[in-house]
């Protein structure tokens, strides 16, 4: 009998469940056991490794729908730290009691670090998750092309300094898309035009902060909800054009919809509103502040003259004002395109697992002629010459740094992701259980309360 498990790490998205149904689904076919691991890598740094059995018999439990976002699993940033011998020799033997065959973790970029010393061990391929859309490369040989400078911005990767390709062919990017990131552009859109009526309303300038860390690709996504100005943290904050752009906006409309990344930067690499760095447990800088650091800076260009001969009795501070979307952006349900592709690589990880393709990902593929498919990619490509794995950042020819807009190619990037993307099934879920009667007589009913009863531990 094969026993294969499975983990979320990181932080969560709408599409873990759906991976984790469609890996699971793959093993009832071939009579592999599944069983997941509770909370990520947390789970396997706790002496009794706490686990659920998720197809008893080859069925799958009725916890696990792709229609649910989150994970049943739950999920953690612990991470895996190789240069600890001793606890790497005790997650080696619990997991030899636990005895698996095979691990599927479902992670980003930090997750392939954390998996990459247990691949050296036991066998583990990478199903891929993250709302960022940051995990792969824009071309196969851009990882060789990289800059990279300790001592600078942080250890971040500065676009600038990256010498890299001026143009490339959407079918060379490396995992296309990443299931998640279409559910939070769907969110984020949403959270754009409700925005931009009540700004329009108010006569007001709206700064829209957005998740992606380091890379732009949920700002680019916006672009659907119609932001007058997208800023990525790609391209560093130029303030003179922006405030010209914003003056002749505000002029022309009465109103301004900025949409902002939530790594940008300024022009001397410095994080906006990081005043101090603080770090999670997996060694990722914690963004915050962008958007209010962002309007600091307007008030100050701008003053209350700007806004008062315009509009008697406003001041800057309450003409500009922030939203972030927060989290609203990765939780709910995955709209169809995320669902479907979830399952895919969730699948296609097992027959990795199958095929012994140890330290391997799952990866979304893209071309003109066949549209998606999954297909696979040894997880070592995505490292640069010192071992590291950076985030995708968005290409240079995506974005037009002149109009804060996407350029053509990131038009019919964004077009090849997300026409379609959302199912007849996704708004009939929201007309059908938005006001739905019964949930006013009901408790919410946690995932975690049923999981917990079917939790097992090992005995050392
Ligand atoms: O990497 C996914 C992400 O949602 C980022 O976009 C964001 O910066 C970060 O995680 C937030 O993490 P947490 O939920 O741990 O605060």
């Amino acid at each position: 009998m094969i026993r294969y498990a499975i983990l979320t790490a990181g932080g969560d998205t709408p599409a873990l469940n759906a991976t984790i149904c469609g890996a699971v689904e793959r093993a009832n076919s071939l009579k592999i056991e599944m069983i997941g691991i509770i909370r990520g890598f947390a789970g396997i740094h706790d002496p009794k490794v706490p686990h659920v059995r998720l197809n008893p018999l080859f069925t799958t439990i009725p916890e696990l729908t792709p229609f649910m976002g989150g994970t049943l699993l739950g999920a953690s940033r612990t991470y895996i730290d190789p240069d600890q011998t001793e606890v790497m020799a005790e997650i080696r033997h619990r997991l030899e009691i636990l005895k698996i065959d095979g691990m599927i973790c479902i992670g980003g970029d930090g997750t392939i670090n954390g998996m990459q010393p247990l691949s050296e061990f036991f066998p583990c391929v990478l199903a891929p998750k993250t709302i960022d859309n940051d995990l792969g490369l824009n071309y196969s040989d851009e990882v060789n092309e990289l800059t990279f400078d300790e001592s600078e911005n942080g250890g971040r990767r500065h676009p600038g300094k990256t010498p890299g390709r001026p143009v490339i062919g959407l079918d060379e990017i490396v995992n296309y898309v990443t299931p998640g990131f279409a559910t939070a552009v769907f969110v984020v859109v949403q959270g754009v035009e409700r925005i931009r009526t009540t700004a329009e309303s108010h006569r007001r300038i709206a700064i829209i902060e957005v998740m992606g860390r380091d890379s732009g690709f949920i700002p680019l996504g916006s672009s659907y909800g119609q932001p007058d100005i997208i800023l990525i943290p790609e391209v560093p904050l130029d303030m003179d054009r922006l405030e010209q752009r914003i003056a002749e906006l505000y002029d022309l409309q009465k109103h301004v919809v900025i949409v902002l990344g939530e790594g940008v930067s300024d022009q001397d690499g410095r994080q906006l509103g990081a005043a101090t760095k603080s770090y999670d447990p997996a060694g990722n800088i914690i963004f915050s502040g962008a958007a209010e650091e962002l309007k600091r800076l307007l008030c100050k260009r701008f003053g209350d003259d700007f806004f008062g001969t315009r509009r008697k009795h406003e001041s800057a501070d309450s003409a500009i004002f922030t939203r972030k979307v927060g989290h609203t952006q990765r939780g709910g349900f995955p709209i169809k395109f995320d669902r479907f592709h979830a399952v895919q690589l969730g699948g296609k990880a097992v027959d990795l697992l199958i095929e012994g393709r140890n330290n391997a990902i799952a990866t979304l593929q893209w071309s003109q002629e066949k549209g998606f498919f999954p297909d696979s990619l040894m997880a070592n490509k995505l490292r640069d010459q010192w071992g590291k794995i950076h985030p995708r950042h968005v290409h240079p020819s995506f974005y037009d740094a002149q109009r804060f807009q996407p350029s053509l190619l990131g038009k019919n990037y964004l077009r090849s992701v997300l026409t379609g993307a959302i199912g007849a099934e996704d708004v009939e879920q929201i007309r059908a259980d938005m006001f739905s009667p019964g949930k006013l007589s009901t408790r919410y009913q946690s995932v975690n309360i049923d999981i917990q009863r079917r939790i097992e531990t090992i005995r050392e």
